[in-house]
């Protein structure tokens, strides 16, 4: 009887041992490629995915402001200064703000000198690229009008509802949904709705805060207030989604639960 049963079994773990080795093979094998620096592979691919690997891509991009300023901004600024490199290093490690606003950066104390020297010379690289081309202006931009429940139209520069439907939310939005769920419900409450331990995110929303505002206290975040930053855990996507999602919410086109979607 154990004899049949070990007859069976042997072979069954054999194929998993093999399997495993296989994925584990498959696995690393294209991580071990990236690591190794291949012969030939230049040190700007490194840095840049340096940049990528870390949270600096949730803030900053080469040719545009997100929550910080732009790389190339940052070259054509420094790049003539003789201390830059120093002066820069110093302020990725030690976070901060006041030199672009008052939005801070969060400090990064796990750069070794090597890896800060390699991003600055990178980023200062960017002195001469041209500059991003400026956004349409304001009419240019699509705009979506929706009732409200009070009778007032509202027009937005998302899409809150699929086409031909006032029920069925948009992509985004349902995203939003799904993020605000998953990491910031436990403080401001399950569906944008009031919490005691946080600010209910849709007066955020209401007039006098933009995008931009939600963006950066989203990515900075006011770590001595209990507001944790998101930064290297989402992307400037997901914020945006999170915002068109509460935004939805404190205009009661999206209501409180799992909204309907195109996914139904
Ligand atoms: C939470 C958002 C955030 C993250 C994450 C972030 N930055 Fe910043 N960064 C900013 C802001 C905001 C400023 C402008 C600060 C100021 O006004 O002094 C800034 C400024 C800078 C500057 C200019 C500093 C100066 O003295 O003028 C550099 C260089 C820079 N960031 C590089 C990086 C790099 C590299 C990373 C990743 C290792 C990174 N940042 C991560 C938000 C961020
Ligand atoms: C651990 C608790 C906690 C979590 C989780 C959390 N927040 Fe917060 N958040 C706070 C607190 C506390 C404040 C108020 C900080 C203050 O007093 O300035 C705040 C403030 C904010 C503000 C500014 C609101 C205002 O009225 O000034 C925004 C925007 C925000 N959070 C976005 C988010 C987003 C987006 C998420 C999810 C990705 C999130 N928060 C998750 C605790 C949290």
């Amino acid at each position: 009887m154990s004899r049949l049963r070990d007859a069976l079994i042997r072979p069954v773990i054999f194929v998993v041992a093999i399997l495993t080795i296989q994925t584990i093979d498959v696995v690393s094998w294209p991580a071990k490629a990236r690591q190794a620096p291949a012969e030939g592979k230049s040190e700007a691919a490194n840095t840049e995915k340096l940049l990528a690997d870390g949270d600096c891509r949730s803030c900053h991009a080469p040719d545009r402001k997100v929550v910080g300023p732009s790389y190339s901004d940052i070259a054509r600024r420094y790049a003539a200064q003789a201390d830059a490199v120093a002066k820069l290093a110093r302020s990725i490690r030690q976070g901060g703000s006041g030199n672009w606003g008052n939005v801070s950066m969060t400090p990064h104390p796990d750069l070794k000198d090597e890896q800060l020297a390699q991003i600055v010379a990178w980023i200062l690289s960017l002195k001469d690229a041209q500059p991003a081309p400026t956004p349409p202006i304001q009419a240019e931009v699509k705009q979506y009008k929706y009732t409200l429940n009070s009778g007032k139209t509202v027009a937005l520069d998302f899409q809150v509802f699929v086409e031909g439907s006032d029920k069925k939310v948009a992509k985004d939005i349902f995203r939003g949904y799904q993020i605000y769920n998953s990491y910031c419900y436990r403080c401001h409450g399950t569906d944008a709705t009031t919490s005691e331990l946080a600010p209910d995110l849709r007066r955020f929303t209401e007039a006098g805060t933009t995008p931009q505002d939600f963006l950066s206290v989203a990515m900075a975040g006011r770590e001595e207030k209990g507001m944790p930053s998101w930064a290297g855990f989402l992307s400037e996507e997901d914020v945006r989604q999170i915002y068109r999602y509460v935004k939805g919410r404190s205009l009661e086109l999206v209501p409180t639960g799992r909204p309907p979607s195109e996914y139904d």
